[in-house]
């Protein structure tokens, strides 16, 4: 692996998505840097789950090219648990299983490991998204949606990835439990080394914990750098979207 490969977690190029006559995401490069925070804004509808999906490979591409950790995707076989995390932007924990075995899902699936050590990794998990040993034998229908959240990060680090993929995660909590959520985001890229790909509407996320956001719009990557520079940018959608109406009045509070 060459220096240049191993600066970066994820390598998107000339990458082209589409479902029959729509094409999603047209020609979009995108290069995520190991360790960082890098969140991604867009339109409702302009192609961010499709790119995350896309990078995880449960989209087909038409064409271009995506490298995860020096290798391009499909060659992780089933070891792809092992390199990403996932947060999906619906429906995060199956019903049927308590909190315990959701966190142990993914060691069922890819380890073969002893019942006593599943439970200290899923205890442990747990702990590592602030959430006590007790909640381990509630039903996703008996946790808080801040719960679920974190129920659903300790299942998606189960395995130790190092990238996690976040889409929306703050979306449908109260500030305080959002601002929660990623203060703990945070402390995990911090203390795991986590190279985090979030998808996110919320202002405050995309301020206080993304070291780079990156704004898609008409299928590309049209503007990525550090907030202070999207908040600089001429492109008109960017300009929109931060210095629309609406987030004008957001940013005014946030002062
Ligand atoms: N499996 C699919 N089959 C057909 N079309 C799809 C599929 N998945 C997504 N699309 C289409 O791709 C486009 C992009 O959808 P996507 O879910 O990526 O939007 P998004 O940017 O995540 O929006 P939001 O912010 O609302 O979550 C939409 O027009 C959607 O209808
Ligand atoms: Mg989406």
């Amino acid at each position: 692996m060459d220096a240049l490969q191993d600066q970066f977690a994820i390598r998107v190029r000339d990458l082209v998505v589409g479902f029959g006559r729509q094409t999603v995401l047209d020609h979009l490069s995108l290069d995520v840097r190991r360790g960082e925070i890098l969140g991604l804004v867009g339109a409702s509808g302009g192609g961010k789950s499709v790119l995350m999906r896309t990078i995880i490979g449960l989209i087909p591409r038409r064409s271009g090219t995506i490298e995860v950790m020096g290798q391009p995707t499909g060659g992780h076989g089933r070891g792809a648990a092992t390199i990403w995390g996932i947060l999906f932007q619906q429906g995060a924990l199956f019903s049927s299983l308590t909190v315990r075995q959701n966190v142990q899902f993914p060691l069922r699936e890819n380890l073969v490991l002893s019942q006593e050590l599943m439970d200290e990794i899923a205890i442990a998990k747990l702990e590592m998204v602030g959430l006590r040993a007790q909640d381990a034998d509630k039903y996703p229908s008996e946790l808080s949606g801040g719960m679920t959240k974190r129920v659903a990060l300790a299942r998606a680090l189960a395995l130790d990835p190092p990238i996690l993929f976040l889409d929306e995660p703050t979306s449908g909590l109260d500030p305080i439990a959002a601002g929660d959520f990623d203060a703990l985001i945070k402390t995990l890229q911090k203390t795991l080394g986590l190279t985090v790909f979030m998808v996110t509407h919320d202002l405050a996320s995309l301020t206080t914990v993304c070291d780079r956001v990156a704004a898609l719009a008409d299928g590309k990557i049209v503007a990525i750098g550090p907030m202070r520079e999207l908040l600089q940018s001429e492109h008109p959608w960017v300009r929109a979207y931060f210095h629309g109406k609406r987030s004008q009045m957001l940013q005014h509070e946030m002062r």
